[in-house]
C-alpha cells in the first residue's frame, strides 16, 4: 500500500508585506529582492498563529478529501516554529478539529518538513499500521526573523499547507529519497529558548535565524539535482516523463538551476514564492494545494516533490497523483 493524497488545504495569514514595505524598514529595494529571490511580497501572521494556521490547512484539507476527523487515525505536522514546546501543534490540531482517534505528533526538519512528514505516513502505510493520516506543513517564520536584517527578513513568509493521505495499492507515493548532513547545520541557526536556571543563564547564540546564503544556495543547487537524479534512476524514469516538478519554494534562481540541471523547461516547476515567500516547511503543500485546486492534477500524473534546507536536510518523493 502506498499513501496517496486525496485532499489538500491551505492558509496564508491576512496581512501582505510586500517588498516595499520592507524598504522601509532595512536598506533594500524591490528591484534587488526579485532578482535574487523570485519573491515580491510575503504574508505575515498578526492574528494567527502556528496551530490556528495548521488546524484551519487541515480542515480544509478533510473537506476536499470527504472525510471526517474522526477517520483519522494519525496527524503529523511539521514545523520549526511551534506555538508551544508542549503540547505539540499537532495535539493542538487534534484537540481543535476533534481527531479523538489520531495519535498526533510534531516532526522537525526545517524547510523539508513536509516532505519528511509525508515520507513517515509513507512508512506507517507501507507498515500497514495506518490508513488515513493528516500531514501538515506549517511555519511562523515571522517571529523567529531578525526584521533589522535585511540579508534574511526579506526572504520568508508564513503560511500552511496540508494533505490527506490514505492508503492505495497503487497510486500515490512510489519512492523516496531523504538525507541529512548536520556538519553543515551551521549554515543555517536560530536558538530555541534561551538556556536560562536558577544557577545560571547563557547568552543567545543566535536569537533570530542567522544564515549563509550563499553556502545555503551552494548546497541546494548540487543536492536537489541529485537527489531527484537518484529518484528517476532508481525507478527507470527521464525527468522529461514527470508531468510536474513542486519544489521547496526558497528561491526562484535555486529552482531555475534545477529545471537547467534536467534540462525541463520552467512550466514543469510551478513557483508562488513571488506572492507567499518562503514559507520553510509550509511550502510544498501551499503549492500543492494551490495546482490541485487549480485542476493542475489529473489521476496518474506523475509528480516530484523536493525538500531541501535547515538541518541541512533534503529529500524528493516520486509519487503518482
Ligand atoms: N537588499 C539589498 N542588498 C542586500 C540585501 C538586501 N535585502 N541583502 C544583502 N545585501 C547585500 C549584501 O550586504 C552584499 O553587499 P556587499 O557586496 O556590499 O557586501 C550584497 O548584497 C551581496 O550579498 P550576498 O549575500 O553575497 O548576496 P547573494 O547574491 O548571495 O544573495 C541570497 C543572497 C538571496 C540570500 C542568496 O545567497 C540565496 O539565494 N541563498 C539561498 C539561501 C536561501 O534561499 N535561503 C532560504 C532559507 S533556507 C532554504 O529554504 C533552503
Amino acid at each position: 500500500m502506498n499513501a496517496r493524497i486525496i485532499g489538500t488545504g491551505s492558509v496564508l495569514p491576512k496581512k501582505v508585506v510586500t517588498n516595499f514595505d520592507l524598504a522601509e524598514i532595512v536598506d533594500t529595494n524591490d528591484e534587488w529582492i526579485v532578482s535574487r529571490t523570485g519573491i515580491k511580497e510575503r504574508h505575515v501572521a498578526i492574528e494567527e498563529s502556528t496551530s490556528s494556521m495548521a488546524t484551519e490547512a487541515g480542515k480544509k484539507a478533510l473537506e476536499d478529501a470527504g472525510m471526517t476527523a474522526e477517520e483519522l487515525e494519525m496527524i503529523l505536522v511539521a514545523t520549526v516554529t511551534p506555538d508551544y514546546v508542549t503540547p505539540s501543534t499537532a495535539c493542538m490540531v487534534q484537540a481543535a478539529i476533534g481527531a479523538t482517534n489520531a495519535v498526533a505528533m510534531d516532526l522537525s526538519a526545517a524547510c523539508s518538513g513536509f516532505v519528511f512528514a509525508l515520507n513517515t505516513a509513507q512508512a506507517y502505510i507501507r507498515a500497514g499500521i495506518y490508513k488515513k493520516i493528516l500531514v501538515i506543513g506549517v511555519e511562523t517564520l515571522s517571529k523567529v526573523v531578525d526584521w533589522t536584517d535585511r540579508s534574511t527578513c526579506i526572504l520568508f513568509g508564513d503560511g500552511a499547507g496540508a494533505a490527506v493521505v490514505s492508503a492505495d495499492a497503487e497510486a500515490g507515493i512510489q519512492d523516496f529519497v531523504q538525507y541529512t548532513d548536520g556538519a553543515k547545520g551551521v549554515a543555517l541557526q536560530c536558538d530555541a529558548r534561551q538556556h536560562k536556571n536558577l544557577f545560571g543563564t547563557r547568552a543567545f547564540e543566535n536569537e533570530y535565524v542567522q544564515m549563509d546564503g550563499q553556502a545555503v544556495f551552494k548546497f541546494a543547487v548540487r543536492r536537489v539535482p541529485e537527489s531527484i537524479q537518484k529518484l528517476l534512476d532508481r525507478n527507470q524514469l527521464t525527468a522529461e516523463q514527470i508531468d510536474l516538478y513542486v519544489l521547496h519554494q526558497a528561491n526562484m534562481r535555486i529552482i531555475e538551476t534545477v529545471a537547467k540541471f534536467l534540462k525541463e523547461p520552467m512550466d514543469k516547476f510551478p513557483m508562488n514564492m513571488e506572492r507567499c515567500g518562503n514559507t520553510s516547511g509550509a511550502s510544498v503543500p501551499l503549492l500543492l494545494d494551490e495546482l490541485n485546486r487549480a485542476g493542475r492534477f489529473k489521476r496518474g500524473d506523475k509528480l516530484i516533490l523536493s525538500g531541501f534546507g535547515g538541518g541541512l536536510t533534503w529529500g524528493s518523493i516520486y509519487m503518482i497523483w
